[in-house]
Formats: structure tokens, C-alpha cells, sequence
């Protein structure tokens, strides 16, 4: 297969951070990118070139090109950090394969991108192009973060912006392992989904009346574990509810309203924690038989209906200037970009 010199990418117009927090929600996108034809990068030792053929825009996507993602952003770069293609060159025995991959080097929101070899992830022939090129960042952090509730010992745990992708992921796997799922959403039509996928409980935060239908809920059930995408007041003020030994693991900042702490007292009287997960990090602490068997189940699931990606749109990269702003907007499910 014979790789051309050039491309098209949507190229990043910024360096660095922007030093605000304004939230993972996209106008316009020609103040932060460009539509433009550059090089196609080239494979340096231990690393990969991919030919892209769908790619995830998720809110780190988002968080990222605006400037307020945990990573600076390069001036001339492809954006796009997940995606599923075929490998075409590099320092590889997975050249020719379809693979599932997060671009270290060069952004997915491009005709070809490039990433470290090792992190490449085979994709078994029956998974849907859709949930092969949104395999990594909400599965595997889905899958890290349910380690955690199920560590607790907990019969139930809660979970923020339980509408989201990850967070119907999360309803799945506490459905399929006996762990009930607290759903906390902004917009009660979404109760019904969720109780159909899975959640023993629909919590929702527009309701003037949420913390007092909470309160039963929180006695009978117990959860030791509060997964938090939003970091609003309505996290802060459940999290005060929760019992003893309560842990807040905010994993998303959705919010760009910041919750006040009224009742700190309770991390020293009633050991609650507070503290972050963050996927990047995780992956540098998992070892290779873990991602191995994590990744493995994650397939698994996708390939027999435990669960599945949800898809309002898919844009072609030559549109998306144009057209993904308002595509991120549609509600209940991901946006893809084809190239
Ligand atoms: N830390 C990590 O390693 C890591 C890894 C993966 C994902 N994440 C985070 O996980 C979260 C979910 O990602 P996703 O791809 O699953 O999202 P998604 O499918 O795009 O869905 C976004 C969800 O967020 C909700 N939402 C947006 N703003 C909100 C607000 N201000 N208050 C309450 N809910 C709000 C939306 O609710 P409506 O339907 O009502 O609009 C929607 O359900 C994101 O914050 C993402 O950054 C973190």
C-alpha cells in the first residue's frame, strides 16, 4: 500500500493552554482549527502509522483543542486523540491489520495519524467500526473505574452524567455484575433509557426535590462510591449525603460551575475522600496482562450486545468545519468523524 506525501487534518491553530475552564461545548470551531492539507507524518522508531477510518470526538476532543485538557496543545498539529484504521507502516508486525489506537504523535481528525506501536490494539473482524474507534478512552476507563466500586464491597455505587456513553457503559457492566447503579442525570426523559439498561435508581439533579428522594436511597443502598463526569454542586451535595467511608472520584469536569465543599468536617469525622482518576494515568500503572484481559472483555462485550456505542452522527472530515459543531449538540449518543 503506497502512503501519499500529504493529507488533510484538522490542524490546531493554538499552542499550549487557554487558561480557562469553559467546558467541553464547541460553537465554532475556526477560532482552534483548520481544515488544511500538511505532510503525512512519518514512523520513527517504535511507533506506528495509521490510516484513519472513523474517529471519536469525545469531550477531552473538545476539552483539549480549546486549551483546558491535562496535555498542552501543538500549534500545527493534527487534533483527534482516538480512532480505529489500518496500520500502514511502522515499526509494527500489525501493518495491514485494523487496528483501535490513541494518537500520541499525530491526531485521528486526519486522513493518516501516528502513535506509539505498542499501544495498538488488534480488533477482532465482528466489532462495528463504531465501537472499534471508541474502544479505548471510555471502555478501558469504564472498566478501570468499575475496579473500583467493585473493590469497595458495595452492593450499589452512583454515577454522574449517567446519560453519557461512559456512563451507560458503567450502567451495563454494575447490570451484568450485580452492583446497582445510582443514575444521576440533568434531564428526567433520560430515566426510562437507563432503567431499561440497567440502573436501580434514576436520581435527577433539575429536580427541586433530588437530595430528599436521595436520602432513602443512600440508607437502604449504602454506596461507597460516587463516579463523578459533572463536579457541580449537585455531585458536592450527594457526595455529603453518602455514608461513611464515601470516596468522590471525579473523572470529568461537564460543569464549569465549581461546587462549594460546605461540609469538609466529614472527611476527617466520617473518612470520606475525595480524589481524580484520570485514563492516561491508569494506563501507565496497569500491567500489559491487565490491558490485555481488560481489552479483551471490552471486545467481547461490544461483539455480544452487553453493551454498545450510541451514534447520532457521523461527519466527513472535509465537513466538519463546518458541520460538527452542531453535531456535538445532538443528545444520547457520540459523533464520529469520517475521513
Ligand atoms: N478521566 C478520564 O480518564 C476520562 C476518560 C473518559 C471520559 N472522561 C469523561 O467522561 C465524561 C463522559 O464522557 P462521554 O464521552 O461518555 O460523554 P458523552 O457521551 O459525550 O455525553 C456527555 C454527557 O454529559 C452530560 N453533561 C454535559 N454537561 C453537563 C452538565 N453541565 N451537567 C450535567 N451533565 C452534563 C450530557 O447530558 P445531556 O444529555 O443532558 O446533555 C451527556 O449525557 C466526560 O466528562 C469525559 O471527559 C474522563
Amino acid at each position: 500500500m503506497s502512503t501519499p506525501e500529504t493529507m488533510k487534518a484538522l490542524v490546531q491553530l493554538h499552542d499550549g493552554y487557554s487558561g480557562r475552564q469553559e467546558g467541553p461545548v464547541i460553537d465554532d470551531l475556526a477560532p482552534l482549527l483548520e481544515y488544511r492539507e500538511v505532510p503525512v507524518p512519518q514512523p520513527g522508531p517504535g511507533q506506528a502509522l495509521i490510516k484513519v477510518d472513523l474517529a471519536a470526538v469525545n469531550p477531552s476532543d473538545l476539552h483539549f483543542i480549546k486549551g483546558e485538557y491535562g496535555q498542552p496543545r501543538v500549534k500545527g498539529a493534527p487534533a483527534g486523540f482516538e480512532g480505529v484504521g489500518t496500520v500502514v507502516a511502522g515499526d509494527t508486525p500489525f501493518v495491514g491489520q485494523r487496528v483501535s489506537f490513541y494518537a500520541t504523535h499525530s491526531g485521528t481528525w486526519a486522513d493518516y495519524a501516528l502513535t506509539e506501536a505498542r499501544g495498538l490494539i488488534p480488533c477482532r473482524p465482528d466489532l462495528r467500526a463504531e465501537d472499534a474507534a471508541g474502544l479505548i478512552v471510555n471502555p478501558l476507563t469504564a472498566s478501570a473505574m468499575f475496579d473500583i466500586v467493585r473493590d469497595s464491597g458495595a452492593d450499589s455505587f452512583i454515577l454522574t452524567a449517567a446519560g453519557s456513553q461512559l456512563g451507560k457503559l458503567l450502567i451495563a457492566l454494575g447490570r451484568d455484575y450485580g452492583i446497582a447503579p445510582i443514575a444521576v442525570v440533568r434531564r428526567a426523559q433520560q430515566g426510562e433509557m437507563l432503567r431499561d439498561l440497567g440502573a436501580e435508581e434514576v436520581l435527577v439533579t433539575s429536580d427541586p426535590e433530588m437530595l430528599a428522594k436521595a436520602a432513602p436511597i443512600m440508607k437502604a443502598r449504602k454506596p461507597r462510591i460516587l463516579l463523578d463526569a459533572v463536579g457541580d454542586q449537585h455531585t458536592a451535595d450527594l457526595f455529603f449525603a453518602m455514608p461513611n467511608r464515601a470516596r468522590w472520584v471525579n473523572y470529568g469536569k461537564l460543569s464549569t460551575e465549581p461546587p462549594r465543599l460546605t461540609q469538609l468536617g466529614q472527611l476527617i469525622f466520617q473518612h470520606k475522600k475525595i480524589e481524580g482518576f484520570w485514563l492516561t494515568e491508569w494506563m501507565k500503572t496497569a500491567s500489559p496482562e491487565k490491558l490485555g484481559a481488560v481489552i479483551t472483555e471490552v471486545q467481547e462485550r461490544f461483539v455480544s450486545g452487553k453493551c454498545r456505542t450510541d451514534v447520532t452522527a457521523v461527519v466527513s472530515l472535509a465537513d466538519a468545519m463546518s458541520e460538527l459543531p452542531a453535531a456535538t449538540k445532538k443528545l444520547d449518543g457520540k459523533v464520529f468523524l469520517k475521513p
